[in-house]
């Protein structure tokens, strides 16, 4: 087991499944009592280390530490020495040395995390996000989600629509499911957004909307990250939504299956997908907040139980 987590591809199928396993305890706990949630974290301190704007990952980070028992600190870049050109691995070294137990790291610099924990001994890192790299939590709490719905997790049927190039989401996702022994992922958005020769992370290209909706449990969308982008991969808005966006007419094309919609927020409404569909009955989007809390309290739980018996 890994000190750190960094990513899904450092991680086993046994490994997975334990943090699953765990999630599924808390989600149960989260829901029906929060009081019965054991203050695994008591003393703990965990850091929020964000340099990317955020609202579901460090919210959910920070509740998820303070059901445990621990206590949270926020750090705000903006009100930061970074401010006085401190750099941001001294900035994390000086973190550590207040004997900090966690340091969650969102950052658009794909490796990011890996490079700081490279750099510390004492406190455990977890990637919030880096750049287009891995987003693990994100996954996580992606994989607890569909299997309160699906008993053999290898079987799903499962497609990521949207800009999977520049996605960690995408990323994640696609290596969990095949560590899983999932071999149904398939991907699917305009052609500059597809990265070529992604095949060999064991997906097929799906050639349009009706293939996806056809052949497809699951349906995870992305949002198009323009910030990521430093120049025009779709002609617009419109003709995104109109050619890779879920509209209500498509749905109604394919309202006799069950198909569930997932997406990892924020949602660009009106683009990837249309107002009435955030929130429809097949939308899992609420549901994967509220796994967030839950998985990453399996989280801290997992990669303290490994360091402290390392
Ligand atoms: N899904 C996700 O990472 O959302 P935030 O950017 O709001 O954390």
């Amino acid at each position: 087991m890994p000190k750190h987590l960094i990513g899904i591809v450092d991680l086993t199928k046994e490994e997975i499944l334990s943090i699953l396993e765990l999630g599924k305890i808390y989600k149960e706990k989260l829901i029906k009592n929060k009081n019965t949630i054991s203050k695994n974290l008591r003393d703990r301190i965990v850091v929020n280390l964000f340099f990317e704007p955020s609202t579901r990952t460090r919210m959910s980070f920070e509740i998820a530490a303070e059901l445990l028992g621990a206590k949270v600190i926020n750090f705000s870049e903006q009100a930061s020495s970074v401010q006085k050109g401190e750099t941001k691995i001294d900035t994390l070294k000086t973190i550590e040395a207040m004997k900090t137990d966690f340091v969650v790291v969102r950052s658009n610099i794909s490796g990011f995390p890996k490079l700081l924990a490279r750099e510390i001994t004492n406190t455990i890192v977890i990637n919030g996000g880096d750049g287009s790299h891995e987003h693990p939590s994100q996954a996580l709490l992606d994989t607890l989600t569909i299997s309160e719905h699906f008993s053999d997790l290898s079987k799903v049927r499962l497609s990521i629509v949207g800009d999977i190039l520049f996605s960690r989401v995408a990323r994640s996702n696609i290596f969990l499911f095949r560590k899983l022994g999932n071999e149904n992922v398939k991907v699917y958005g305009p052609s500059t957004l597809v990265p070529s020769g992604i095949e060999k992370l064991g997906v097929t290209v799906a050639k349009n909307l009706d293939e996806v909706f056809e052949s497809s449990d699951v349906v995870m969308l992305l949002r198009i990250q323009t910030e990521r982008q430093n120049f025009a991969y779709i002609p617009s808005f419109r003709e995104y939504r109109e050619f890779w966006g879920i509209t209500q007419d498509k749905m109604v094309k394919y309202k006799g299956k069950k198909i569930f919609i997932m997406h990892p927020g924020p949602v660009n409404r009106g683009i990837e997908i249309d107002h009435d569909i955030v929130y429809c009955s097949n939308s899992l989007i609420l549901d994967q907040v509220t796994s967030g809390v839950a998985v990453r309290m399996a989280i801290f739980t997992y990669f303290l139980n490994v360091n402290s018996t390392s």
